[in-house]
């Protein structure tokens, strides 16, 4: 199967007339010199002043996208939180824009608090996350005022519950309960089913000892529960599934434990479209089940409809980002295969090799012309699995080429490595024609800064 189906090519022509074709950006267009651009800007003048590979975002797209998630729930109820995920991507830039919308942060780690604080991210709208948080990490959290932590075990309460007294502060929390519920997606993305790393579990009473400990808990606040099921959903069903679980979860709880669960985050996972079979719901329709079933499910169990909080990650960065890259070799096996190498990879697009991710692939100065030859699109990493696309048609690819792979702006960047001393990409915003470097390409001196000689 071709990934990126030649046959729709001509329909980028009509990107001109601002029809967007996913899994492109939405500002994408062919200009005059039959160049791809994206807000504006030449995808090969970019390169050219960037060097590859190159990671660009359209900047307007991410911010509609988190307008979309406000205005879908909105409409539908005045209690809710959009909590944007920061492990899709982040960066002191983009929590800025972060906080220009109006949206929360999830941070999963001392290091993704640390980026939010430097961009002066405001605390109170921090949720900290995390199923391994060191001593240290919760430390930070809480002398920097984070305003929830997502306690994921019975260790974790204790420590944070410690951590809060010693600094004499209370701790605002939820708890991480795993509902039970299967996903519709890759293994290694489900997160809600009885089997996982993370949260509390149901069965054997786990959650509901955590809930007991929370509340006895002198220095933290227990102020609702949390869920998330997995990532790459298509199917909205378990969330329904999940919140009933959750709902009848709250009530059991408000009848041994007298709590009373204020707010319900119902975690990310709505799935994106990165090729054509991909057929994923609307921000809409999401909004739409999560609102209804959290009305109906606590509206079942008699208990008061908490407040609303979700966080999405891939649906807001996903299709806003694309990765540009050098052809730099093409290698062809008589009666084989032919292989187009480019400059990056597994090091900055792991998600291939980690969960057999499709992309498509288009040559940035011909987007419209006729694929020729059906190749495989490889990394430059010393293994054979660094694969980025299995099967691709494209038109006479050459050295020297501009290979463009939509889609890549979620757990890209996030995910990148320096392996085979591979420097990371530069990362840049597009926006009415010009770009703004967010962040800058890894330097070789930048890979040796942490390495110390051996004294002689
Ligand atoms: C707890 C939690 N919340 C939110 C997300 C974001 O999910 P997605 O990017 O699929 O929206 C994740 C991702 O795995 C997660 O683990």
């Amino acid at each position: 199967m071709f990934l990126f189906d030649q046959r729709r090519a001509p329909m980028l022509v009509s990107l001109s007339m601002g029809l967007a074709i996913p899994p492109l950006p939405d500002s994408s267009r062919v200009n005059s010199a039959g160049h791809l651009e994206v807000a504006g800007c030449d995808l090969m003048e970019l390169a050219a002043e960037y060097g590859t590979p190159l990671i660009v975002y359209d900047e307007d797209q991410i911010r509609e996208r988190f307008r979309e998630y406000k205005r879908a729930f909105s409409v539908r109820t005045d209690d809710f939180d959009i909590i944007y995920a920061s492990k899709a991507f982040t960066c002191i830039a983009m929590c800025q824009l972060i906080v220009q919308e109006g949206i929360s942060l999830d941070v999963a780690s001392g290091g993704e608090l640390y980026t939010a604080l430097k961009a002066w991210f405001p605390p109170e709208n921090i949720l900290l996350h995390g199923n391994a948080n060191s001593r240290d990490e919760l430390e930070r959290a809480v002398r920097n005022e984070v305003g929830h932590v997502v306690v994921d075990s019975l260790h974790e309460l204790k420590a944070l519950d410690e951590t809060a007294a010693a600094q004499g502060k209370m701790q605002k929390i939820l708890l991480r309960i795993t509902p039970g519920i299967e996903a519709h997606t890759h293994d290694f993305i489900q997160t809600g089913k009885l089997d996982s790393k993370f949260g509390l579990c149901l069965e054997a009473g786990v959650a509901d000892d955590a809930v007991a400990a929370a509340m006895a808990a002198t220095n933290l606040e227990l102020i609702g529960l949390h869920c998330h099921i997995g990532s790459q959903i298509f199917g909205l069903e378990p969330y329904r599934k999940s919140i009933a679980v959750m709902a009848d979860f709250a009530f059991v709880c408000a009848e041994k434990h007298s709590f009373t669960c204020q707010l319900l985050d119902v975690g990310g996972g709505l799935g994106v479209g990165y090729t054509s079979d991909d057929d994923p719901a609307s921000i809409d329709e999401l909004a739409d089940i999560i609102v209804k079933s959290v009305a109906d499910e606590f509206g079942r169990v008699g208990l008061p409809v908490p407040r609303i909080a979700v966080e999405p990650g891939r649906s807001i960065v996903a299709n806003a980002g694309l990765t540009a890259y050098t052809i730099e070799t093409v290698k062809t096996i008589p009666g084989v295969k032919t292989y187009v190498a480019v400059s990056g990879g597994m090091s900055d697009n792991m998600r291939p090799m980690l969960y057999g991710a499709e992309y498509v692939a288009l040559i940035a100065d011909r987007p419209e012309a006729e694929a020729t030859i059906t190749v495989t699109v490889v990394g430059k990493h010393c293994e054979s699995g660094d694969v980025l696309i299995k099967e691709s048609g494209l038109p006479d690819p050459r050295p020297g080429d501009l290979l463009i792979t939509p889609c890549t702006g979620a757990y890209g960047y996030s995910m990148a490595s320096n392996y085979n001393g591979q420097t990371r990409p530069a990362v840049v915003f597009v926006k009415e024609g010009r770009a703004r470097t967010v962040i800058r390409r890894e330097s070789y001196e930048d890979l040796v800064h942490l390495q110390e000689h051996l004294e002689p």
